[in-house]
């Protein structure tokens, strides 16, 4: 029996959550012979945990209300969320937010990686009409943090119409991927629910969980 030592370790801006709920359904995603429903359930729920840290911070405003007996001071969110999934992977990471955060907006980025260069290629952006960007908080979404090409395309796009507060939640990720986003944008905190080993020759995660757009889509 192995027991995690901590639910979180931080390195950084890096926060890799280990907690024992969150490994038990990442091995069940990583497992090549779990099929696209229980691929994607457990990534809902893998999410869903996760969301528990990573929004422990966000900023609360007082709202009066009444309860059936008597007014007090409740708490609401104080900024706007918006996810932004990078396509197609992240779409898959989007139930288990939004379920938790019903108003959150939806922005969308489509990204693709060039298997030959494993340069990414941007084919779709779509961000909501935000007057100010200091009152919103973006959260970048996609299963697969590699060589961290997509995601700092990704960042650069949204840094580039103005957008502050930025942060990337991933399931898995390797430190090649981290390097190339915190070197240039160490604001970005990083969530992910394990830091892999490595990259392998064709820049895919070792162990990983393979193709994670395929496995939720079925297109494989
Ligand atoms: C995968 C993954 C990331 C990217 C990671 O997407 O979902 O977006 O590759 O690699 P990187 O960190 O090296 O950029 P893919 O290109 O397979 O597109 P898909 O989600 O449409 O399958």
């Amino acid at each position: 029996m192995t027991e995690a030592t901590s639910n979180q370790s931080n390195n950084g801006n890096v926060f890799v959550l280990n907690h024992p709920l969150i490994l038990d359904k990442l091995t069940r995603i990583r497992n090549k012979k779990t099929e696209k429903k229980d691929f994607q359930e457990n990534l809902t729920e893998i999410v869903s945990l996760m969301a528990y840290e990573v929004f422990k911070d966000v900023p609360l405003a007082d709202v009066t209300i009444e309860t059936p007996i008597a007014q007090m001071q409740g708490k609401t969110l104080a900024k706007k969320i918006v996810l932004c999934p990078i396509l197609r992977a992240g779409l898959g990471m989007v139930h288990g937010l939004e379920h938790l955060i019903p108003n959150a907006i939806i922005s969308h980025i489509g990204m693709y990686r060039d298997e030959a260069t494993l340069e990414p290629q941007e084919y779709f952006f779509k961000y909501p009409n935000v007057s100010n960007h200091e009152d919103t908080l973006v959260y970048i979404l996609d299963p697969m943090l590699a060589t961290g090409g997509s995601t700092l395309a990704a960042i650069k796009k949204l840094k580039s119409i103005g957008v502050k507060n930025i942060v990337f939640i991933g399931i898995v990720g390797v430190q090649e991927g981290i390097n190339k986003i915190h070197k240039e944008h160490k604001d970005v905190k990083i969530y992910l629910a394990s830091l892999d080993e490595k990259l392998n020759e064709h820049g895919f995660i070792i162990p990983g969980l393979g193709d994670a757009g395929d496995r939720i889509f079925g297109t494989k």
